[in-house]
């Protein structure tokens, strides 16, 4: 199995502004990439709390964290409780940093059982494979013709959504769809239908976006998150995010601009009464990207995008 190399280490290493016994969330812990270079940046006293949904990424990443001992706490959760978490858990913590780095770990990727690739048996797409809720085979099996496009448009932006759905319910009358591989396979033969030429992303990619961010609720954590990691920040603290696709970029992008501005009111009301105030400074207008150099040498941080703010 291949490693996780962290996307834009550096970038996020300096963004977050580090200093001695700071504390930091990596509410992405993935396989402790990030959070083994913050707890070196944070050294000697300075307290990484790092949260995963997946128990194998809590397994992989307190192996690689164990060296810090008790400076680096690793907790199963959903980072959508963080404030609750630490409100309750660790109400005397002051935090300086926080990282939120988002999409998918090459552990889960490779992971034949968890169904996030194009070629696995199962076919779940569960960040955390034991919580309720329908997983992608349950929904690709029975979601209705137009609420399969739905969502194949709204989280995938795939252009193909309605013919893909169309293809998905005259194979399922056959046959139930039982791997990602199989479905895989329908939706390549309806883009081969449509276009003639091969496109530089798996044709797949759209659908599969939209399943997993569909099933983990991915957006409504992300929205509720941004606004609780700045409520819990210190004044002078940062957040980092890394986004890996447009539409998350731009929700990030629209929080950050909201909180950063001292009126949210609709521009044609004549005077402000929204009584908004702003709590950050965004540190970067324009995001920053991997360099070619990094790109080479890891092919999944080509599409990466941080952008980073700083609690006033
Ligand atoms: C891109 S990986 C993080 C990689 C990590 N930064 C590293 O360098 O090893 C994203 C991780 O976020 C986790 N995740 C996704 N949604 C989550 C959520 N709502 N709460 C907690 N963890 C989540 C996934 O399980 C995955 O392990």
């Amino acid at each position: 199995m291949k490693n996780h190399i962290p996307v834009l280490l550096d970038e996020v290493i300096k963004g977050l502004n580090l200093k001695e016994n700071y504390n930091v969330i990596d509410a992405t812990l993935g396989g402790g990439g990030h959070s083994e270079k913050i707890l070196e940046k944070i050294s000697p006293n300075g307290i990484l709390i790092g949260v995963d949904l997946d128990d194998n990424a809590i397994k992989l990443a307190r192996n690689k964290l164990n060296k810090f001992e008790s400076r680096a706490i690793l907790i199963k959760e959903n980072y959508k409780n963080l404030k609750k978490i630490i409100h309750e858990q660790y109400p005397n913590i002051q935090i300086h940093g926080v990282l939120l780095d988002l999409g998918l770990s090459l552990y889960q990727l490779q992971d034949t059982n968890r169904g996030f690739s194009f070629l696995n048996d199962k076919f779940s797409m569960k960040f955390d494979e034991n919580s309720d809720g329908e997983d992608a085979q349950e929904i690709i099996n029975s979601y209705a013709q137009e609420k399969l496009e739905k969502i194949f448009k709204e989280f995938g932006e795939e252009k193909l959504s309605s013919q893909i759905a169309k293809e998905i319910v005259n194979h399922r009358n056959n046959s139930t769809i039982k791997t990602s591989k199989e479905l895989a396979e329908i939706i390549e033969r309806v883009y081969k239908k449509f276009y003639r030429q091969k496109s530089k992303i798996h044709p797949a990619t759209k659908v599969f976006q939209a399943l997993r961010i569909y099933i983990n609720k991915e957006f409504d954590n992300i929205k509720s998150f941004l606004r609780d990691a700045i409520d819990i920040l210190e004044t002078g603290g940062r957040l980092t995010v890394i986004t890996f696709h447009s539409l998350e970029d731009r929700i990030v992008k629209q929080i950050f601009k909201d909180e950063a501005c001292d009126c949210i009111c609709p521009k044609n009301f004549p005077k402000c009464v929204c009584d908004h105030r702003a709590r950050i400074k965004i540190i970067n207008n324009k995001v920053i990207i991997p360099s070619e150099k990094e790109i080479r040498e890891n092919a999944a941080s080509r599409s990466a995008k941080l952008r980073i703010i700083e609690k006033l």
